[in-house]
C-alpha cells in the first residue's frame, strides 16, 4: 500500500465534502483531489465560474475554492472514475435518521454509505483506503469491510474512521485549526500504515500532537459522544432558561456565573431556542439507539432527554408568542428573522425556525421571513416536508420577503430565530415605527438588547429573562 498518497477522492460534495477537501487541496498542492457526487445540481454549482454561486455559504470558503479549483481541486459526478484513479477514498455522504422500518426515527439511514461501499468494490482494481468521514454508528467500519471484501476483486481495503468535528457557519477555521483530528484504525501492520498515511495528510497544517489515533470502535463511537455533550449543554441551558423566566433570574448571568467555573467552562451556554441542525438531533437518536440495541435503557433514556428538552424549548416559545399575543395569532402579520438553523450558514436542517413557524401557522398567524441566505425555495420545501398543512396552503399563509424592514409594516410582531449579526444592526427605531403597537419582539436568540428595545417602545420577550 502506498505510504503517500497522491489522489483522494472523496464521495459526497456536501458541508463537509466541500469544505473538507477545499482545505486538503489547499494544504497540500501535491495530492490532486476530486469530490464527487451524484447531485450534478450540486455539482455543477460547485463548477460555476461565479463562487458566489457554490451549493454552500461558508465564510472563507470561495476563496479556498477559488485559489485551488481546477489546480488540485476537481468537482465531477464521474464517481467511478475517481474512485478507480484514487489511493485514498473519503466517504462523505448523508446519513440521516431512518424515516421507515426498524429502527424508524433513531436509528441512522444507511443506504447511501452501504451503496458508496459496493460501488467502490466494485469498481477497485487495486489496493484502497477507505475513510469514513461520514458521521456512523458504532461498528459501521465491520460492515464496510464486510461489503467490500465480500464483492471486491480480491484487492485490500483499509477502513478508517476519521469523523469530522467542523461546525457549518465556522467551518473553514475549524478545519484550519481543528481542535484535534481523529483516526480510529486497525492495530495491524497496514492499518497502522494507513492511519499514518492519512495523519500525514493532516499533518501539512495540524501538529502531530493534536492527531489522535484510536481503534475504529472509539473513533466512531467519539464522534457521537461529542455531538451529544454539546447538545446535552445547550439543552442544560435551556431548561434553565424556562426556570429564569419563572424566577427573576436571568440566564446570561447564571451562564457566565457557571461558566467561570473552569471545571464547567463558558462555551456553548447560550440560551436559545434550540439547537438546530443536520448533527445533534440524528446523532443522540443514534446513540439513543444503540443503547437501546444493547438493552442498555437507562443510558439510553438519559440522553434521549436532551431531544425531549429541546423540542420542549421550542414549542415553549412558540406557545409563549401565542399566549403574549392576548391568546391568538390568528390572521396577524408576523415577521420571523432568520430561517438557517444558525448564523453564517445557509443550512436550515432541524432548524427551529421551521418549527416555531409551524407552530404559528397552525394558529392562522400570516408569517413573512427574511433570512440573508436562504432561499424561498427551500424554506417552502422546509414546511411542505412537515406535511402539516397543503403546499397551498403554506405559500397562502406564508411569504418570504428579502426587504427586511419594509416587510414589518403593520406587524403585530417580530420572532428573531437566527443570530444574523446584521439584525443587531438594523435601524428598530423605524421597524417600531412600522409596526402595529403594541409592538412585539419575541427574541429567541439574545441577540438584542433589553434596555434599548425597551426605550424605543417596543414589549421586548428576550428568552431566559422575565
Ligand atoms: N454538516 C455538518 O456540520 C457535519 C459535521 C460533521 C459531520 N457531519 C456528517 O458528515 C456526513 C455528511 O454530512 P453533510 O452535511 O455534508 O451532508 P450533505 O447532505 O450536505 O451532503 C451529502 C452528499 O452526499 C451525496 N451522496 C449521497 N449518496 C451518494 C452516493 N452514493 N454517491 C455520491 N454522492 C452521494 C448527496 O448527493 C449529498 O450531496 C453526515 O454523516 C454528517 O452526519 C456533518
Amino acid at each position: 500500500m502506498s505510504k503517500k498518497i497522491t489522489k483522494i477522492c472523496c464521495i459526497g460534495a456536501g458541508y463537509v465534502g466541500g469544505p473538507t477537501m477545499s482545505i486538503i487541496a489547499k494544504k497540500c498542492p501535491e495530492i490532486w483531489v476530486t469530490v464527487v457526487d451524484i447531485n450534478k445540481e450540486r455539482i455543477d454549482q460547485w463548477n460555476n465560474a461565479n463562487l458566489d454561486n457554490l451549493p454552500i455559504y461558508e465564510p472563507g470558503l470561495k476563496e479556498v475554492v477559488g485559489e485551488t479549483r481546477g489546480k488540485n481541486l476537481f468537482f465531477s459526478t464521474e464517481v467511478d472514475r475517481a474512485i478507480d484513479e484514487a489511493e485514498m477514498i473519503f466517504i462523505s455522504v448523508n446519513t440521516p435518521t431512518k424515516t421507515y422500518g426498524k429502527g424508524k426515527g433513531q436509528a441512522a439511514d444507511l443506504k447511501y454509505i452501504e451503496l458508496c461501499a459496493r460501488n467502490i468494490a466494485k469498481i477497485a482494481k487495486n489496493n484502497k483506503i477507505v475513510v469514513e468521514k461520514s458521521t456512523l454508528p458504532v461498528r459501521t467500519a465491520a460492515a464496510i469491510k464486510s461489503i467490500l471484501d465480500n464483492n471486491g476483486n480480491g484487492v485490500h481495503f483499509e477502513i478508517l474512521s476519521n469523523p469530522e468535528f467542523l461546525a457549518e457557519g465556522t467551518a473553514i477555521t475549524d478545519l484550519l485549526h481543528a481542535d484535534r483530528v481523529l483516526i480510529g484504525g486497525e492495530d495491524t501492520p497496514t492499518g497502522r500504515e494507513a492511519k499514518d498515511a492519512l495523519s500525514k495528510i493532516y499533518e501539512h497544517w495540524l501538529p502531530k500532537e493534536r492527531i489522535l489515533q484510536t481503534n475504529v470502535w472509539s473513533s466512531e463511537l467519539s464522534k457521537l459522544v461529542a455531538n451529544a455533550f454539546l447538545a446535552q449543554r445547550v439543552s442544560s441551558i435551556n431548561s434553565i432558561s424556562a426556570l429564569c423566566e419563572k424566577t427573576d433570574a436571568n440566564i446570561e448571568e447564571v451562564s457566565k456565573a457557571i461558566g467561570f467555573d473552569s471545571r464547567i467552562g463558558p462555551k456553548f451556554l447560550n440560551a436559545s431556542v434550540g439547537f438546530g441542525g443536520s448533527c445533534f438531533q440524528k446523532d443522540i437518536l443514534n446513540l439513543v439507539y444503540i443503547a437501546r440495541t444493547f438493552g442498555l435503557q437507562e443510558v439510553a433514556d438519559y440522553w434521549e432527554q436532551v431531544i425531549i428538552l429541546n423540542d420542549y424549548q421550542k414549542r415553549r416559545f412558540a406557545d409563549n408568542m401565542i399566549t403574549t399575543l392576548y391568546n391568538t395569532v390568528s390572521g396577524k402579520k408576523i415577521v420571523v428573522y432568520g430561517w438557517a438553523f444558525k448564523k453564517d450558514t445557509n443550512d436550515t436542517r432541524e432548524s427551529a425556525a421551521i418549527y416555531v413557524v409551524d407552530a404559528l401557522l397552525e394558529e392562522n398567524a400570516e408569517i413573512v421571513v427574511y433570512d440573508p441566505q436562504v432561499s424561498e425555495k427551500k424554506i417552502y420545501a422546509d414546511l411542505d416536508y412537515l406535511n402539516t398543512r397543503s403546499p397551498a396552503e403554506n405559500r397562502r399563509l406564508l411569504k418570504v420577503g428579502d426587504k427586511p424592514i419594509e416587510i414589518t409594516k403593520d406587524a403585530h410582531a417580530i420572532a428573531i430565530l437566527t443570530e444574523w449579526d446584521e439584525f443587531k444592526a438594523f435601524n428598530w427605531q423605524v421597524i417600531y415605527k412600522n409596526m402595529l403597537k403594541p409592538a412585539f419582539v419575541f427574541d429567541g436568540r439574545r441577540l438584542l438588547t433589553t434596555g434599548s428595545m425597551e426605550e424605543i417602545g417596543f414589549k421586548y420577550y428576550k428568552i431566559g429573562q422575565k
